[in-house]
């Protein structure tokens, strides 16, 4: 898409960290913006910034795990604004840390619901009008956790694993249908982002708190590492440019590439896994 003015971009996960960019760069582009997330409160921030400099927004409360409530967002959306041409696909979290045979069914189902059915609702429901109008861009949300391995985090690796595939197949898909709709697969190294504090804040509750003592390690690592990361709003702009470019693989850096070649190698060569590590 080379002109966003005047368009629409729906975004999940808009209320924090790169979904909150993303809608605060794509507004400054002069895009109405549709604001999808589960934290109200941080919605509304992010509104009366958006309305505040004169853009246009508007807030849908939506779990994006749910089928029935991205059908609402979608009417939503329309209501509002007629057409939509940007959908980022972006909510998440960090999932149940811990062993994969210690994980419950109910932690794997609760990871995998956000972090992978989300995304594949958000795919049914927004693409069939991004393909009839032709006019339109998909953001996927991914990892760099999508293309490497690492101990103790099962249910967010399967998740942004199936993710890649899916942005990858959504590619395909449209460009055997001949569509002009883009596709980016965003592959974020570490972000600064609150994504390992809500996980904290969430401990105690049923779901998506440590599960076992490595878990909880592995997240005060996580939490450290993504202190060190890129900020947000250098991610919003890598968006909009990819945006505006065409651009398949988005990212974020390249502290990753050395870990990512080093798995093909090892897949080509018959040898098991090594855990991936950035250079940097
Ligand atoms: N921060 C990183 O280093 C990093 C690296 C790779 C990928 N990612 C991915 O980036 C995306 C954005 O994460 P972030 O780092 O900006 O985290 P963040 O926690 O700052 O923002 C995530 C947002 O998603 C929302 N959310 C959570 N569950 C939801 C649900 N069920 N429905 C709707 N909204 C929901 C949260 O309320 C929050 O506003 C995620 O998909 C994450 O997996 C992050």
């Amino acid at each position: 898409m080379k002109d966003l003015q005047n368009k629409t971009a729906v975004i999940t996960g808009a209320g924090s960290g790169m979904g909150r960019a993303m809608a605060l760069r794509l507004a400054k582009a002069d895009m109405n913006v549709v604001l999808a997330d589960v934290d109200d409160d941080a919605m509304a921030e992010v509104a009366t910034s958006i309305i505040g400099d004169g853009g246009q927004a508007i807030a849908v409360h939506t779990d994006v795990a749910d089928s029935t409530a991205n059908t609402e967002l979608f009417e939503a959306a329309m209501a509002a604004f007629d057409q939509i041409n940007v959908v980022a696909l972006n909510a998440g979290v960090t999932g149940s840390v811990g062993r994969t045979w210690t994980l419950s069914e109910q932690d794997w189902r609760w990871s995998l619901g956000i972090l992978l059915d989300g995304v594949i609702h958000g795919i049914r429901t927004f693409v069939p009008h991004l393909v009839d109008h032709g006019d339109g861009h998909v953001v996927i949300t991914a990892s760099i956790a999508g293309h490497i391995s690492s101990p103790f985090s099962g249910p967010y690796a399967v998740a942004k694993h199936g993710v890649v595939a899916l942005a990858e197949t959504l590619h395909h898909d449209l460009a055997a249908e001949g569509s002009s709709v883009g596709v980016t697969c965003l592959c974020p190294g570490f972000v600064n982002t609150n994504i390992v504090t809500a996980a904290r804040d969430r401990e105690g509750a049923d779901v998506g708190s440590p599960t076992d003592e490595r878990g909880d390690k592995w997240l005060e690592v996580s939490g450290r590492a993504l202190e060190t990361g890129l900020e947000p709003e250098v991610v919003g702009r890598q968006v909009h440019d990819a945006i505006i470019d065409n651009r398949f693989w988005l990212f974020t850096d390249e502290a990753w590439d050395d870990a990512i070649a080093r798995r093909s190698e090892e897949i080509i060569g018959r040898r098991p896994p090594t855990v991936g590590r950035p250079t940097r």
